[in-house]
């Protein structure tokens, strides 16, 4: 796993202004869209590089800045939290695919990183994998107000940022 390589296209969304809207968007109790997807990055990131799996670098990073590319404050929507856990993948591709030019693999990572929520939203590939599994444990740790556990070395400087 090149670290460099995830690192830089990780970065060079992080400096897109509407990329960095998604700090304005609480998640998960005790972060936000931004913190969290960075946080994604940084576990898949980690469980890429420590089981040494081949992985599209640029990608499983930009999926992963990208998956929960939505845009909206869950806090003040009129829909159930069931809705937007099964509807925000879909809304998050089709904003992500508005601005940027996503290879098949980033979308199928955005797409179905709420599987097995969205059950027909497969994941096709590994680097779609490794953001179900980082997506969740993410979650599960924002949810219960605990600070990343990841050494987000490559990451350090984005974190700083925000
Ligand atoms: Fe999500
Ligand atoms: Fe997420």
């Amino acid at each position: 796993m090149n670290k460099q390589l995830y690192y830089e296209a990780a970065d060079e969304l992080l400096q897109n202004p509407n990329v960095r809207r998604m700090k304005e968007f609480p998640h998960h109790n005790s972060s936000n869209t931004l913190a969290h997807s960075i946080h994604v990055a940084a576990v898949a990131g980690k469980i890429a590089s420590k089981m040494n799996l081949r992985v599209h670098e640029k990608e499983l990073a930009r999926g992963c800045i990208l998956h929960d590319y939505y845009l909206y404050n869950t806090q003040e929507m009129e829909y159930s939290a069931y809705r937007h856990g099964t509807r925000h993948a879909g809304l998050a591709l089709k904003n992500a695919s508005r601005e940027y030019e996503l290879t098949e693999i980033e979308k199928d990572m955005i797409y179905s990183h709420m599987w097995p929520l969205n059950l027909t939203h497969l994941p096709h590939y590994k680097e779609s994998l490794l953001i179900v599994i980082a997506d969740k444990y993410c979650a599960v740790r924002e949810f219960m107000h605990m600070a990343p556990d990841v050494n987000i070395d490559f990451m350090e400087e984005n974190f700083k940022k925000i």
